[in-house]
């Protein structure tokens, strides 16, 4: 039969996530399917399992990807730690952070919010502030802002939280992968994150990890966790132990195709990822200022993988994103929530950040603004 997507052009993208997958990934997707409980099918399980505790720096036994994207992820880690009531405080500079307050107010958390300007980055000592004011259960935080940009202190609120003795949840999905993370050390309890950026896999997964502090919380809860899906004292038996326990169908491929990126990431080094992803961004930071770009966050606070600008004045929002997907093949991100309209988002996400693509980008975004 004739390939009906033959037709689909490659576009560079350069937006907020997906990023370019790797060639590695697209070759493994197209590995036979295996059974969901085939002993081989078990081995690779296990070998993602490993390769995401090292990437997230964890020796946490539930290291395990949730079938689904990011959002998937936060909703597995609220719905398994928030039982109604909870006290819940949500850290807040851009649009997933208040994803993160949305979610604990559906499970009925006594939620709070300590919000921060978008474009700069979380304060620890308003997080200090408030944390010696009241008593909370879980804190949640979002390590890279996708909305604005901003990499937010997570070692030093990780410290905080740990003092006053809270559960602490870390929103990774823009920056595993790309800068460095350190579960463990930070004193992380439950942490989420996503295929499609960094790591350069299609969407369709979220790694998350639990500490056997969170995990014994999960197993211990008064009430039944309310998403059967997402249930993690389920899942579990799917992904440890040695009879495995049918829970739902696994996205055989998609597992495959993490399985693969994770191999290509760490084969490369995370020392040397994270410096080319450091790299390309001073490079487009450079090019991006010859050319009058004007960068919304300070150099500081930056996050290399994605880098949001103010649309250059006398440039159309959308007419400028359409040329650029059309005349040049390459995709940025407009603005999200309070930045829509105002920002344009370009990714530097893994296979993705490339000297070629960075120049390639630069000369269209000259043509651009001609
Ligand atoms: C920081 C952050 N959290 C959560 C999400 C949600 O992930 P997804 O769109 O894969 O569901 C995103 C997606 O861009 C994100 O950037």
């Amino acid at each position: 039969m004739e390939n009906k997507l033959k037709g689909i052009e490659e576009v560079l993208l350069m937006g907020p996530g997906p990023s370019l997958t790797y060639p590695e990934v697209y070759e493994a997707l197209a590995m036979p399917t295996l059974g969901h409980l085939d002993p081989y099918f078990i081995e690779i399980m296990d070998g993602i399992k490993g390769m995401l505790q090292e990437i997230f720096q964890t020796k946490n036994e539930l290291t395990i990807p949730v079938s689904g994207t990011g959002s998937a992820g936060m909703e597995t880690v609220l719905v398994n730690l928030i039982e109604p009531g909870d006290s819940v405080l949500v850290v807040i500079n851009g649009v997933f952070g208040k994803r993160q307050l949305d979610i604990a107010q559906r499970l009925g958390a006594d939620a709070d919010a300590l919000e921060f300007q978008w474009g700069t980055p979380v304060i620890p000592a308003e997080v200090e502030a408030k944390l010696r004011k009241k008593k909370y259960k879980i804190v949640a935080m979002v390590h890279a802002e996708t909305s604005t940009g901003v990499r937010n202190p997570a070692e030093e609120v990780g410290r905080l939280v740990k003092e006053h003795g809270a559960f602490y949840i870390l929103d990774t999905v823009t920056s595993l992968g790309g800068i460095e993370i350190a579960v463990d050390k930070w004193g992380v309890d439950a942490i989420y994150s996503g295929t499609q950026k960094c790591l350069s896999c299609p969407p369709g997964l979220s790694p998350v990890s639990f500490s056997p502090e969170a995990v014994d919380f999960i197993m211990n809860r008064k009430t039944k966790v309310p998403n059967w899906y997402l249930d993690m004292s389920m899942v579990a038996n799917y992904w440890a132990g040695k009879k495995r326990a049918y829970h739902h169908t696994a996205p055989i491929n998609m597992l495959y195709g993490l399985y693969a990126a994770l191999h290509v990431v760490l084969e490369e080094g995370l020392e040397k990822v994270y410096r080319r992803h450091g790299e390309m961004h001073k490079k487009l930071a450079a090019g991006l200022e010859d050319l009058g770009i004007k960068m919304v966050v300070e150099p500081e606070f930056r996050l290399p993988m994605l880098n949001s600008v103010w649309i250059p004045e006398g440039v159309d929002d959308a007419e400028g994103r359409s040329r650029l997907r059309y005349d040049h093949l390459i995709e940025i991100g407009g603005g999200l929530g309070d930045f829509a309209g105002k920002v344009w988002r370009i990714g530097l996400m893994g296979n993705t950040a490339r000297e070629e693509y960075v120049d390639r980008l630069l000369k269209a975004l000259a043509d651009i603004i001609k």
